[in-house]
């Protein structure tokens, strides 16, 4: 990811592109927040579960891992929340999983992979795959104004300043145009908060991300790997239509199934696509 005006993280983000084109990608790590989206890619790849975890005692998260084509391919699902039983989504599970899975696998390559909601006003609809060329938080606004630290020192004042900002978080994914151009997957931004309905005052944030996908992972997982250099793929598959006339949760659960095959396929693509191509170059 690159932020959006800062080329000291430009160049860092060059330096790592040129490392990776010339490194051959072998270990992948697949985020997916939830137990049926993951399920079936688990049995495409024939992956099984770690039965020694290489994460600490006690958390739900949960390996799959094998080697498919010339890959280590490991997928990892954040798994049920112990107090609910549900899935774990959401950004806290997707940043610890995500740090959790660097630390222990230091992977080549993570791809985020999940459902998202779309927006009509921006051409997604139900079923199709986005690949995410920028991603950003919505729920996270810090707007402090200058005016309530008149008393602070002039260096503090620019701190301040940019609160806004580091809520936001903005960055554009790695490019990957051969991938696009040879899977012909829709791009779109994709922009993160932790409900899966929308707000009013969501709706306004997401609308200034100018996003096409709306998703609960993708900018806690760009947030690590970000921070560790680690370049990530978003792959979002439409379940609801955000700006139609369904209700969100019961258009969400009708088309899960069905999206997540669509959702499945593509990442196959993907995974086959990085076997054996220089993934970064254009
Ligand atoms: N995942 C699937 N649909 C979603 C939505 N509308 N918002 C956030 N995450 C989603």
């Amino acid at each position: 990811m690159a932020p959006h005006d800062d080329s000291t993280a430009k160049v860092a983000e060059e330096t790592m592109v040129a490392e990776t084109v010339s490194k051959p990608i072998s270990t992948v790590v697949i985020i997916i927040a939830m137990q049926t989206e993951a399920l079936p890619l688990v049995t495409k790849f024939n992956l099984v579960e770690d039965p020694n975890s290489v994460f600490p005692k006690g958390v739900p998260w949960v390996r799959y891992y094998g080697t498919y084509k010339d890959l280590n391919i490991n997928i990892i699902w954040p798994g049920k929340d112990p107090a609910s039983g549900v899935d774990s989504v959401g950004t806290v599970s997707a940043s610890l999983v995500t740090y959790a899975s660097i630390q222990a696998l230091q992977p080549d390559l993570i791809i985020n992979a999940g459902t998202a909601g779309g927006f009509k006003g921006k051409g997604a609809g139900i079923g199709d795959v986005y690949v995410a060329s920028d991603v950003a938080f919505h729920d996270r606004r810090i707007p402090i104004p200058d005016e309530v630290f008149p008393a602070l020192p002039s260096d503090y004042h620019l701190t301040v300043q940019v609160f806004d900002l580091y809520g936001v978080f903005a960055k554009r994914a790695f490019s990957t145009p051969n991938l696009l151009k040879e899977l012909n997957l829709k791009v779109g931004k994709l922009s993160t908060g932790d409900s899966l309905d929308m707000s009013p005052i969501d709706e306004k944030s997401i609308i200034a991300n100018d996003a096409t996908v709306k998703d609960m992972e993708g900018a806690a997982v760009a947030y690590v790997t970000d921070l560790l250099s680690v370049p990530t793929i978003f792959v979002k598959a439409v379940t609801d239509i955000v700006d139609g006339d369904k209700p969100t949760a019961e258009e969400f659960l009708q088309n899960l199934i069905a999206v997540t095959a669509a959702l499945d396929q593509a990442v196959t693509r993907v995974v086959d696509f990085v076997n054996g191509n220089a993934l970064f170059q254009s």
